[in-house]
């Protein structure tokens, strides 16, 4: 059979970035291009300014990809691009580019969901064996999502709030921690012998739903509380308090549905899926549960173009294709 190689541009948040896929599962190349910088000076994702980050590097990362990969557009089967969920003008900079691109080069255009992007990057470290328990867990995103084959997602919880990564960002925001929150966050922890006791969010007990704005809360009136008394909080010992709060519901309720649906594999997906104390408390429980758990290498879990190269070589295989009425779908469903 011919190889395939697909073109991935993602563009849906603060990264632009671009990427050539062999087969669905080989990275060729790999390029992004991150605002981070941007966004400290202003503690956050501004809108308008990523857009107008992603305007100016969508070309360079592009031809930069292909570079790398040494290979010229004609050696391309398809363009995969993020079509949602994300900022509407953040992803028409990369759905652009990809209908300039396909459409210049005769090629076929793929809309692919931010989310199952995400998924898929464990594609490309082991092949995905069904079914299948998918742990999201992002800046935007807090889902746990159930696969049966490839391309079909049923939706079994989500946060009712904040998204976990959201909850880590407003937190360190609280503790005076630098923009994005999580690794600051995760590497404060390993820091602290000793964790505040904060609530956890179980919601009502057979649901797979979570809720982090309570636990959010709880830190800014620990502070507070303390503040009051003219004290001052030990950043560190709030930092374990609140990691070990977020852990211990995400692994249980993922544990339980991993269980329940009587899982082959348990995948984490996002950018909080690269936090070290996540990380290492999905390992111990399915290890102990005999249940076979992948995580992705950091650069990974964090938004890239490659993994939305792989779920776009599953959806052309599956012959999915998009056209050129392609609109940003900010609130795209998965
Ligand atoms: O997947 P991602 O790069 O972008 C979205 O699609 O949202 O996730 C970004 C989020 C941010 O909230 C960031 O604070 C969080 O992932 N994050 C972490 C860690 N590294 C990044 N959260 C906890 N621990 C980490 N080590
Ligand atoms: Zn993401």
């Amino acid at each position: 059979d011919k190889d395939i190689y697909i073109l991935g541009i993602e563009t849906s948040c603060d990264e632009t970035a671009a990427s050539v896929i062999k087969n669905g599962h080989e990275i060729i190349s790999n390029v992004v291009a991150s605002q981070i910088q941007s966004q400290q000076r202003f503690g956050g994702v501004v809108p308008e300014i990523a857009s107008r980050h992603h305007v100016e590097q969508i070309t360079l990362v592009i031809e930069e990809a292909l570079a790398a990969a040494k290979l010229e557009p004609e050696d391309l089967d398809a363009v995969a691009v993020t079509e949602g969920p994300g900022l509407v003008g953040a992803l028409l900079i990369g759905i652009n580019a990809a209908k300039a691109f396909a459409f210049a080069n005769g090629l076929p255009i793929i809309g692919v969901h931010h989310i199952a992007g995400h998924i898929y990057a464990n594609q490309l470290m082991q092949p995905m064996e069904f079914p299948l328990l998918a742990l999201i867990v992002s800046g935007g995103h807090t889902e746990l999502v159930m696969m049966e084959k490839h391309g079909s997602f049923k939706l079994i919880g989500e946060t009712r709030d904040d998204a976990a990564g959201e909850a880590y960002d407003k937190v360190a925001r609280v503790l005076g921690l630098p923009y994005p929150g999580g690794p600051a966050i995760d590497k404060l922890a390993l820091e602290s012998d000793e964790a505040i006791e904060f609530p956890r969010a179980w919601l009502e007990a057979d649901s797979y739903d979570f809720s982090f704005s309570g636990l959010k809360s709880a830190v800014i009136n620990y502070k507070h509380n303390l503040e009051q008394k003219d004290g001052s909080i030990v950043p560190a010992h709030v930092a374990a308090g609140f990691q070990q709060s977020v852990i211990e519901v995400l692994t249980a309720k993922t544990l339980r549905a991993a269980k329940e649906f009587n899982v082959k594999q348990v995948i984490a997906a996002g950018g909080v899926a690269a936090n070290k104390g996540l990380r290492a408390s999905l390992d111990v429980v399915f290890e102990k549960e005999g249940i076979p758990f992948y995580v992705p290498p950091i650069s990974l879990c964090t938004d890239n173009a490659a993994m939305i190269g792989a779920a776009g070589t599953a959806m052309f295989i599956d012959g999915k294709r998009g056209n050129m009425e392609m609109n940003g779908r900010p609130g795209m469903q998965l």
